[in-house]
């Protein structure tokens, strides 16, 4: 599709006019706050932890920060499980350090966009409780997802659905006079009950935490379970395929993924979000099968961005990647939506260690010592930085995790006591979850806990390499995979390439990528063999390139000599 006149094509940086539509194209930056930057000295990152390195977000050239959720939570699932919609949690700060964020940001041209966590709340919220203290049936309970068991006296879940986290989605409470009682649906941890969006009174109280955060000046939400919040009627028994990722999306008709109501919820924030100035946006978080199905979360009244898992999920395979390349930039511009582009975030194993990974690894499971299919360190850096030079050159807008500029692999070696995610403790330990992506990053070589805090506490360990990985070490080598991202995104900003049309280029050979974007070329060799270049001056290279000669596994952006 066309873009509307008003669009500035590329440059979205400090775009804040009407109509300028920023999130076709920007890069947006996902800081996971308990992991980015503890100002306080707890161990735990912070919001005046993220203000204080605004700069370092700048110099490397985002144009928004997407912050995983910041607002009051007992942290069961590290802040997905809010108690207060309307409150920053006492670990990452207060709410005037949030203005203080905001406003920094901004004054830098960076956009920020919340996480907004609308499938479920946390067991603590005041709601929840309310209903556990209130009798079945009543208008309390009625905000949530209480059904009576089955079996003589209730003590079967009423249906056979399963945690994405592990064990039953059901649990059942004890009523207020202390007899065994109703359950509830969790489609996560226990702490976590499923919403009732069937009842009006949760579509009002969203509309009211939406309104709360746009008055604050947030750019947009980043929508958790984007395609979980509607349960089919009558809320059917269904098994997935065990192999199948865990936030779901490898089948259809999942009774509680993908329901047809859902995008009604959607229009209404759509419309809310359009009273507001600057071009405020929905982005879905949504584990769908297809990158069509995906598509429909961003039809012109609905959301503006989808995350691309399908892109995520895509081995390191040219042929694979240029379908879905070619997928995505037909299925989101056909309903008028950019594509977006995503290789990491806080739930998957860090590219990095993924795609040098040997053996199946669902979304979810993450990788520990005993994994089949350990990655290649080596091997795994290498295919990242050619992987992001893939990603960065392509129209639409992309996201990069936290760490990913520094190369970080996931973190394998983590002892079992330190593990937090509760899919390990869901699963026994069977499934080693996400905390391997989401160890504080590293800041200063020399400083305690590499200068993420202070006082060198940190609340998962970091392991020893990374002081070879630090900031300061790699902003002072330009080979560095810091740089490198440092080159790309100012490229990509210098030649448009966000607003840009791609054209794929034959004669490479099969295992090779090869496209123009504009007046950039960029050719990625994912095969065995050296890839002859054409004569052109290098703009970046993801490794070394001499004699004209593309190595394995390395991605050059070229332009006409
Ligand atoms: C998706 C989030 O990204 C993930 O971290 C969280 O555990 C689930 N949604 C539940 O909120």
């Amino acid at each position: 599709m066309t873009l509307p006149e008003t669009v500035l094509p590329g440059d979205s940086l400090a775009d804040s006019r009407p109509g300028a539509q920023w999130w076709r194209t920007a890069v947006i930056y996902q800081i996971y706050p308990r992991s980015f930057a503890d100002a306080s000295g707890d161990g735990v990152g912070d919001l005046p932890g993220v203000t204080e390195h605004l700069d370092d977000l700048r110099t490397l050239g985002v144009d928004a920060i997407w912050l995983s959720p910041f607002q009051r939570s007992p942290q069961k699932d590290a802040g997905y499980d809010v108690s207060d919609y309307c409150d920053v949690d006492p670990l990452f700060g207060t709410l005037p350090d949030f203005d203080d964020l905001i406003e920094a940001a901004h004054a830098r041209g960076i956009r920020i966009i919340a996480d907004l966590v609308p499938n479920h709340s946390s067991d603590q919220h005041v709601w929840f409780q309310q209903a556990l203290a209130a009798a079945p049936g009543s208008p309390e309970r009625a905000r949530y997802i209480f059904r009576d068991g089955k079996g003589a006296d209730g003590e079967l879940p009423p249906n056979n659905w399963d945690s994405v986290f592990g064990g039953p989605a059901w649990t059942r409470v004890v009523e207020p006079d202390g007899t065994p009682g109703q359950w509830y649906l969790h489609l996560f941890d226990t702490s976590q009950p499923d919403f009732d969006w069937s009842n009006p009174e949760v579509h009002e109280e969203f509309r009211r935490i939406l309104r709360f955060w746009l008055d604050r000046g947030v750019d947009g939400f980043r929508v958790d379970v984007a395609h979980g919040l509607v349960k089919a009627e009558g809320l059917p028994d269904y098994s997935p395929d065990p192999e199948s990722g865990s936030m779901g999306g490898d089948e259809a008709n999942v009774p509680y993924w993908g329901q047809e109501g859902v995008h009604e919820i959607y229009r209404d924030w759509n419309k809310l979000l359009a009273e507001y100035d600057g071009d405020r946006a929905l982005c879905a978080e949504a584990w769908l099968p297809t990158v069509d199905m995906t598509a429909l979360w961003v039809r012109p009244d609905e959301m503006h961005q989808a995350f691309n898992f399908a892109y995520l999920e895509t081995e390191w395979d040219a042929a694979a990647l240029r379908d879905v390349v070619d997928e995505s930039l037909r299925a989101y511009p056909a309903v008028g939506a950019p594509s977006t582009w995503v290789l990491s975030n806080h739930d998957v194993v860090r590219h990095a260690s993924r795609l040098a990974l040997t053996a199946e690894n669902p979304q979810g499971h993450g990788i520990g010592p005993d994994s089949p299919g350990q990655p290649d360190p080596v091997l795994g850096l290498r295919r990242a930085r050619a992987a992001s030079a893939v990603m960065l050159a392509l129209p639409g807008s992309a996201y990069i995790y936290q760490g990913e500029e520094l190369g970080l692999p996931e973190v394998i070696h983590l002892p079992g006591e330190a593990r937090q995610d509760p899919t390990w403790f869901r699963t026994d330990g069977e499934r080693y979850g996400r905390d391997g992506c989401r160890v504080p990053i590293p800041w200063h070589a020399t400083a305690p806990a590499y200068g993420f805090s202070p006082t060198g506490q940190s609340w998962l360990p970091q392991p020893e390499e990374w002081e070879s990985l630090a900031r300061d070490v790699q902003a002072a080598d330009p080979a560095s995979t810091l740089s490198l991202y440092r080159t790309l995104l100012a490229a990509r900003r210098e030649h448009r390439l966000g607003a840009g049309t791609l054209e794929w280029l034959d004669g490479y050979g099969d295992d090779v990528l090869a496209f123009r974007n504009g007046d950039v070329t960029v050719i990625a060799n994912l095969g065995e063999a050296p890839v002859e270049l054409p004569t052109a001056d290098l703009i970046a290279a993801s490794e070394p390139v001499t004699g004209g000669i593309l190595p394995t596994d390395t991605t050059v952006w070229l332009r006409p000599a």
